[in-house]
């Protein structure tokens, strides 16, 4: 990697620009697309499009439009190479070398090896799993349940019994004692006399980032053992830090992509139990309760929770905390209660997935569960304790950032406790009374996106050129024109064909408009992409050119039944058809045109004209032709 054009290539290539939007838009599946709220205006019925393998968004509402560049700058206001940055840090793509200090070069260095460290464990132990030192391991896995293609999609492994077996392991691959030490794979003795390996004689579930890469791992006793803590996790080191990855977030992220939700667990052993019976958005926060971090982390994927911890009171204190925190992130949330003593895994592995995706049904909200919890306490029984509850609830209810839940919370509330009319005002009252004082303290409003008005900076700080009197009237564009140009900008086997083989040019348009489009289009050809994914890239395209080339491309199937085959990836030929057809009818009209043109220049020399008369006689023979062909 030795530049920035490179940079950007690879960004375009890796940056799932889903994800990247869905940080901030709730995205919903709609055909090929995604749809959502439009971040860059207010509306209330979504206009904003997404297309995952293209590669670029566009609103039907405002028209803003662009790639995952762009909205980085757009949205984030970012300045051009701030998104570059930030793009390729969040999907590993180095950098330059030129631009870092020593110092972050040796930063940089130093996590890769690391990461490479831990890879290389990973594999070893799942290696040590098929050794005869791992017949014991495997007879507990299977105890547990798990199948051969569980193991292998959480690469679950062994550390064998031993002091030092991984760290002879890769110190013969060449990795230092110090860079394991910092990898959290091994541990100094007291007192500095040496390193011993960290997990020992454990069954090792891999900890993954959202790209798959091992950051860290959990480790169980495989024999029960009073003395040992039960699970041992990875340290804090300069790849993991546990505050901010959920376990089985990258098995289950397109799952929880699709569903729209993630069932929130309280172990790996039920994310892993959970995904094989088919509950593939499974997480669990490892080695930590529930976070911050962790939350906004998911919200990327998706804006439903549905919490299933232990019933016992750990639990129950971990599904309190994790409501507040949940709820203030804007999650929409559902408590699912579990019988006392069981959890995810042991449901799933005793009476099967079935009664589990009741439990799930029969899930709580909030409310509900906090007035059971109430109940259960026995703390509902006095006036006093009601009112506890109440400002429990409503202290939930102001911190959720959609208002037009909180009358929908506080229904249920009045329902549940049989409060009258006065009393449900005075709730109102009381919310009031919190509102405002969250509001002097800061905490209520939600930051704003920030607009972008500012021109974009490229990296050589060139300001980039934006030629105002630039005026494109693309309503103009007649439909067989659009159809042409769609077709080309879908599939560059039709764009091919059409200038290689038709060898059309620029006269087979009528407008001027589509001869300036088509022109265009010829220019940005290139054998190796795909044509939306150069518009939108290449910084000599006009903006509004890349917005009406986008919206081509996501606009639903106006046109022709025929946009359907497009996405699905059909024969070119099947393609063509309507093209030529197309081009067809373009020089029909242009025919005709010129036909009428030619009549009444006859009609003005009274016939005396014969070049004109054979002119006409030969188009209209030609027209005779091409209708024909219909
Ligand atoms: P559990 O004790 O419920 O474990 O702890 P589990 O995942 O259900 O595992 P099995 O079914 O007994 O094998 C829940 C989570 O708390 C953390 C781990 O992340 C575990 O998955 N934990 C638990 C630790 O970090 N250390 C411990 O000693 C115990
Ligand atoms: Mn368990």
């Amino acid at each position: 990697m030795n530049n920035w054009d490179d940079v950007k290539r690879r960004i375009l290539e890796t940056a799932d620009l889903v994800e990247i939007v869905g940080d901030v838009v709730d995205l919903r599946h709609r055909g090929a697309n995604f749809v959502g709220l439009c971040p860059f205006h207010t509306e209330k019925t979504p206009s904003f499009a997404v297309s995952s393998d293209k590669g670029i968004y566009k609103c039907f509402g405002c028209g803003k439009s662009g790639n995952v560049i762009s909205f980085m700058t757009d949205y984030h206001g970012m300045d051009y190479s701030e998104a570059i940055k930030e793009l390729a840090r969040r999907y590993a793509i180095p950098l330059p070398e030129q631009t870092k200090s020593k110092k972050q070069k040796e930063q940089i260095s130093k996590r890769e090896l690391v990461m490479t460290a831990l890879d290389e464990s990973g594999k070893y132990f799942i290696k040590m799993l098929g050794t005869t030192s791992g017949k014991t391991a495997l007879s507990y896995i299977n105890k547990r349940g798990f199948s051969k293609e569980t193991q292998k999609e959480f690469m679950i492994g062994l550390s064998p019994t031993g002091w030092d077996n991984l760290k002879l392991e890769l110190e013969k691959k060449g990795f230092s004692d110090q860079l394991l030490l910092e990898a959290g794979l091994l541990v100094e003795r007291d007192g500095g006399g040496g390193f011993y390996d960290r997990f020992r004689e454990r069954l090792m579930f891999p900890i993954q980032d959202t790209l798959g890469k091992i950051i860290g791992f959990g480790a169980r006793q495989l024999i029960d053992d009073k003395n040992q803590p039960k699970y041992i996790n990875s340290p804090q080191t300069i790849v993991y830090d546990k505050s901010k990855v959920l376990y089985g977030l990258f098995q289950g992220k397109n799952e929880i992509r699709s569903k729209g939700y993630a069932i929130l667990t309280e172990g790996y052993a039920d994310v892993i139990s959970l995904y094989q019976a088919g509950f593939k958005n499974s997480i669990a926060s490892s080695g930590t309760s529930l976070t911050k971090d962790q939350l906004i982390l998911l919200k990327r994927y998706c804006k439903k929770l549905y919490i299933v911890y232990d019933a016992d009171s750990a639990g129950i204190n971990a599904t309190l905390r994790a409501i507040d925190l949940a709820l203030e992130e804007g999650f929409e949330l559902w408590v699912v209660a579990l019988p006392g003593g069981e959890d995810p895994d042991s449901i799933i592995r005793e009476h099967g997935n079935k009664l589990f995706q009741a439990y799930i049904k029969d899930a709580q909200s909030f409310v509900e569960f906090k007035y059971n919890y109430y109940k259960k306490e026995d703390k509902l029984s006095s006036p006093a304790d009601m009112s506890h509850l109440i400002r429990d609830i409503i202290g939930n209810i102001v911190k959720i950032p959609d208002r037009l839940q909180h009358d929908a919370y506080i229904s249920r509330l009045a329902a549940l406790l049989n409060l009258s009319t006065r009393q449900v005002e005075r709730i109102y009252k009381e919310k009031g009374k919190l509102e405002s004082e969250l509001a002097k303290s800061g905490k209520s409003t939600p930051k704003p996106p920030v607009e972008q008005q500012k021109p974009k900076v490229e990296d050589n700080n060139e300001i980039k050129e934006i030629d105002d009197n630039f005026v494109p009237d693309y309503s103009l564009l007649l439909t067989e024109e659009k159809l042409i140009l769609k077709s080309m900008v879908l599939s560059s086997a039709v764009a091919d064909y059409l200038i290689d083989t038709v060898e059309a040019d620029d006269d087979r348009f009528i407008t001027n408009e589509a001869k300036r489009l088509f022109h265009l289009l010829n220019g940005l050809r290139t054998e190796d992409d795909d044509l939306i994914k150069r518009i939108v890239s290449d910084e000599t395209v006009h903006p509004k050119d890349v917005e009406f080339f986008s919206s081509l491309v996501l606009e639903s199937n106006e046109i022709s039944d025929n946009w359907k085959n497009f996405s699905k990836g059909v024969a070119v030929f099947d393609l063509i058809k309507p093209v030529m057809d197309s081009l067809i009818k373009l020089d029909l009209l242009k025919l005709d045109i010129e036909l009428e043109k030619l009549t009444s220049k006859i009609k003005e020399s009274l016939g005396s004209n014969l070049d004109l008369l054979v002119k006409h006689t030969e188009l209209s023979q030609k027209r005779k032709e091409l209708t024909n062909r219909f």
